[in-house]
């Protein structure tokens, strides 16, 4: 079979395309390089089977060639983390709104059948957890641009949902939790990878706020799976399912277990909020996965704990640094 994957020289787009590659799928990776790397795909530059694209998903005639004659579309391109956001408000919002809607128009139009990347996030400050794919959205205001990328993804979910529909577009939503492990970047506000990276370099690791901050993360092995799983099933079309991790951890507990794991003699220093984020920051206390519901259709279950995260994280930026 051929797929698209958009965002393809992304994190969990180049897992994914491992993944894909290792079945015997042929793999149209499109991405504009504006988070992502080549030397994510790097090792899939010589495949038979891999095409890496670059250009911007919302970009009607880049869509329509990258999508010719492929199974289905995994739609990974998107602006995300939270300083990205933040920082480059505009862009991040258009690439979070237009770039799935150009996306589910090129697919709807031939009908591909198409996973949609969604995220915790669109639960926004839900203080009752854990959180089920039914739970409602407690967002914070509008006029806050840090709630844009909940916002827009949910948006994007409802799109998806009246394409399926008025079009007959088959889709499948799946939603990320924390997902973390090797090839992500640090530089957007993603703590568990600047965490290992300050450790490994003995650096002060950076808390933001007070720590009792807390999340749940999921190796992007696991993550994968899972969405393979929901992908493949037809069961699973036209819902949306929350993809996550086991085990609560607070940001003050992630940064000792750190420490700890690598063996590093880094000390933690609190940052305020304030001094941490541009304007229009707001933090979610807490964000706990329930994932019965992708557990009882499919059987997944996330097999890798923190440990096994920070090992495999740590590994990778020791080549790195
Ligand atoms: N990593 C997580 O914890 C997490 C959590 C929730 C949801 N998600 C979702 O999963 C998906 C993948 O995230 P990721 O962690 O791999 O992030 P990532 O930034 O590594 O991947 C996104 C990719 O999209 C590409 N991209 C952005 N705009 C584009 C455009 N206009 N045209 C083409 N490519 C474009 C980027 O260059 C990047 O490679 C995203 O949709 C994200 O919202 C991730």
């Amino acid at each position: 079979m051929k797929f698209l994957i958009t965002g393809g020289a992304g994190f969990i787009g180049s897992h994914l395309a491992a993944r894909l590659l290792d079945r015997g799928d042929h793999v149209v990776a499109l991405d504009d390089l504006s988070a992502g790397s080549k030397k994510n795909i790097e090792k899939f530059s010589g495949h038979s089977q891999f095409t890496f694209i670059e250009g911007n998903m919302l970009d009607r005639q880049v869509l329509n060639q990258a999508s010719q004659g492929v199974d289905g579309i995994f739609h990974l391109g998107a602006a995300l983390g939270v300083k990205r956001i933040l920082e480059r408000p505009l862009e991040s919002l258009i690439t979070n709104l237009h770039g799935t809607e150009t996306v589910l128009e090129v697919a709807a139009g031939s009908k591909i059948k198409t996973f949609i990347a969604s995220t915790s996030e669109l639960y926004g400050k839900n203080p009752e957890q854990p959180l089920r794919e039914d739970s409602d959205r407690v967002i914070g205001s509008p006029l806050l641009v840090r709630w844009t990328y909940s916002e827009a993804k949910a948006i994007d979910e409802s799109l998806a949902v009246i394409y399926g529909s008025t079009h007959g577009l088959p889709f499948v939503i799946g939603r990320f939790f924390n997902t973390v492990g090797p090839r992500q970047t640090g530089a957007y506000g993603m703590v568990l990878p600047a965490f290992v990276k300050s450790a490994l370099l003995g650096a002060p690791i950076q808390v933001y706020g007070d720590g009792s901050q807390s999340r749940v993360f999921c190796h992007v092995d696991d993550a994968v799976e899972g969405m393979m799983r929901i992908f493949f099933d037809d069961r699973a079309l036209g819902q949306a399912f929350n993809i996550g991790g086991n085990g609560e951890v607070t940001i003050s507990q992630l940064a000792e277990i750190v420490i700890a794991e690598t063996g590093s003699a880094s000390k933690i220093e609190y940052v305020p909020y304030e001094k941490a984020y541009p304007k229009g920051f707001e933090d979610t206390m807490r964000r706990i996965p329930d994932t019965t519901k992708i557990l009882q259709l499919t059987g997944w279950e996330p097999k890798k704990d923190l440990r096994k995260i920070i090992q495999d994280v740590a590994m990778q930026i020791r080549t790195e640094i």
